[in-house]
């Protein structure tokens, strides 16, 4: 993939952002500000809140025509998003957040009773098309690495940032962020 701009990633939020949140009651655009902010207020990294914030932006990104998961978004778009982030300079941690946090929810469903059955609709609906619940071999696998802990935490702002009308971290604040971590650490 080609070197893009920061400015292209911003460019994709503000084209395609307003689309529904697969069956949730905020826009794509507000769930991932949502997000952000969430981590944010938990006194999250730089990073992590990069990660929340740009965590879904595969399915916003996606080529027309990438397969899809029924109604429920883009069939891999955390490997897409991941992808992207990486050609656009926000590699290493952030790119890593984004194409892991599938696999809390995978991981989740398996360590903790009860999970599945708090999911939404559309995050349940989607739990198939993403490999279903870990087993325990997996399970074992994901708890060794180097950023479980962020990630489960990114998962539970990720469910949480389902708000109608909720507090979201604005663009100019996420926008110096990503700036600062592409010029620490992108290319
Ligand atoms: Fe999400």
């Amino acid at each position: 993939m080609a070197v893009l701009t920061l400015e292209s990633l911003f460019e994709i939020y503000a084209q395609e952002g307003q689309q529904d949140y697969i069956g949730e009651p905020v826009s794509q655009l507000e769930h991932m500000q949502q997000a952000a902010w969430l981590a944010r207020r938990a006194g999250a990294s730089d990073a992590l809140v990069l990660g929340a914030f740009f965590h879904d932006i595969g399915h916003l990104a996606a080529p027309e025509g990438a397969p899809r998961m029924d109604r429920l978004g883009v069939l891999e778009h955390e490997r897409l998003g991941a992808d992207l982030l990486r050609a656009c300079g926000l590699g290493g941690e952030v790119a890593e957040l984004v194409e892991l946090h599938v696999q809390a929810k995978r991981y989740l469903c398996f360590a903790r009773p009860g999970y599945a059955d708090r999911l939404s609709e559309a995050s349940l609906g989607t739990l198939a098309f993403q490999g279903g619940v870990m087993d325990h071999e997996e399970a074992a696998a994901f708890e060794q690495h180097p950023r479980f802990r962020d990630i489960l935490r990114l998962r539970a702002w990720d469910e949480a940032a389902k708000v109608e009308g909720g507090e979201g971290l604005s663009l100019d604040v996420l926008r110096e962020l990503a700036e600062d971590y592409r010029r620490d650490h992108g290319a």
